[in-house]
């Protein structure tokens, strides 16, 4: 039989089995059975994307199943990427609980528990299961919780020191590219802030830093909203951008830094120390406020840099070499976790998380 004929006997058979299934989803959406499976099924389930629940033709035989049971913030994302996207092959993400007996990790978004474990899993644990903790917040942004002790095997954070690191963003060598022009410029120092604490340091900083400079503040305190939209244009347009942590950690460097740098607009970071803040990215692609004595000292480099080009210029040597890469949240972290779990068969326990983590 030739290709074509093929087609012809394909197509309207796909399109009846399309409509077949429009008009099935349509009827199931509108009686909604009372069994709680079922209506995880059509939360979970993405007519663009079937994987979310499960592929009755694939083979899951060798494959490691990964049990998102809190999706994070709520969000719901495509979950068949591991392989595609990531090169991570043999995993199945799913955030079918229908799937808990089976999995070989659990995930569970620090964010998303309550406080007295209720909308924990209540079945029992399988022995091999492990229980992933994920939380990209930082301690001061992370209600602690007494019961989370004894209760997980792994842990996964943007600390270096967890068992799965996964950073807001890394660079990534490249063949060498071309000098790198910035682009054009039509603001000096910018800042969008969506938490606007007074008792932050930032906001401190801010505070004496905009008595000697022009800074172009956005977030609600400025009753100034960016759009998503508008987000990206905005930071490139500034020469320089305050990448200001809403709190110091070891490690605890956000997309606050990595956006900027991604975009071609040089990030002044406040938060852990430049020393840390070296770890991740090349010392001269970045300013540090604890390079000045005081926000006076800062605003003067800023509009001596604003004069000197070449001097300016010389903040993106790096992207001669590198590329920013950023995670994207959270599929790649579960993803991530699949592969750890895949790679490392020995017994872990967690014991004392919370001095881990906020001691
Ligand atoms: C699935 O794959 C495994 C090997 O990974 C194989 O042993 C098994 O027979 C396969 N099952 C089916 C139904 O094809
Ligand atoms: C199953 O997956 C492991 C990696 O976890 C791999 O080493 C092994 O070859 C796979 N086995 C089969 C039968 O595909
Ligand atoms: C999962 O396993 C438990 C026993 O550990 C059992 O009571 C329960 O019925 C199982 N659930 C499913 C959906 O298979
Ligand atoms: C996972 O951690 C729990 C709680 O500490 C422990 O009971 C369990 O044996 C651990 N399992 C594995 C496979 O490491």
């Amino acid at each position: 039989m030739s290709s074509g004929a093929f087609h012809k006997i394909q197509k309207p058979l796909l399109l009846s089995i399309f409509v077949l299934g429009c008009f099935v989803t349509a009827f199931l959406m509108y009686y909604k059975p009372s069994t709680s499976w079922f209506n995880d099924l059509v939360k979970f389930s993405d007519s663009a994307n079937p994987n979310h629940v499960f592929d009755t033709k694939k083979n899951y035989t060798n494959f490691t199943i990964v049990l998102v049971w809190l999706l994070p913030f709520g969000s719901t994302q495509k979950m068949d990427i591991c392989s595609s996207v990531f090169n991570i092959e043999g995993c199945f993400i799913t955030a079918d609980r229908r799937f808990y007996n089976q999995s070989d990790g659990v995930v569970f978004h620090h964010r998303d528990i309550h406080g007295d474990l209720s909308n924990m899993p209540k079945l029992q644990r399988p022995p091999l299961q492990r229980w992933i903790w994920m939380n990209m917040e930082s301690p001061s942004n992370s209600r602690k919780l007494p019961k989370i002790n004894n209760l997980f095997n792994l842990t996964l954070s943007y600390r270096q020191d967890s068992d799965i690191p996964v950073p807001s963003g890394l660079l990534k060598e490249t063949e060498t590219l071309e000098d790198f022009v910035p682009p054009s410029k039509n603001k000096l120092v910018c800042w969008i802030v969506s938490n606007w604490n007074p008792n932050y340091k930032r906001v401190k900083y801010y505070q004496e830093l905009q008595k000697h400079i022009n800074i172009d503040a956005y977030g609600s305190a400025f009753g100034k909203y960016i759009s998503n939209k508008d987000y990206n244009p905005t930071i490139s347009s500034c020469k320089f951008y305050l990448s200001f942590e809403n709190s110091a950690h070891k490690d605890y460097i956000t997309e606050k830094l990595y956006n900027p740098l991604s975009l071609g607009t040089v990030p002044v970071a406040l938060g852990t120390s430049r020393q840390n803040y070296e770890n991740f990215v090349p010392g001269d692609a970045f300013i540090h406020v604890d390079d000045f004595k005081s926000p006076k000292e800062l605003a003067e480099y800023l509009l001596l840099l604003d004069k000197n080009q070449e001097l300016y210029l010389s903040y993106f040597k790096w992207r001669k070499h590198f590329v920013v890469k950023k995670p994207h949240f959270w599929v790649e972290h579960t993803c991530k976790a699949c592969k750890y779990i895949r790679q490392h068969k020995e017994y872990r326990a967690i014991n004392n998380l919370n001095e881990w983590y906020w001691g």
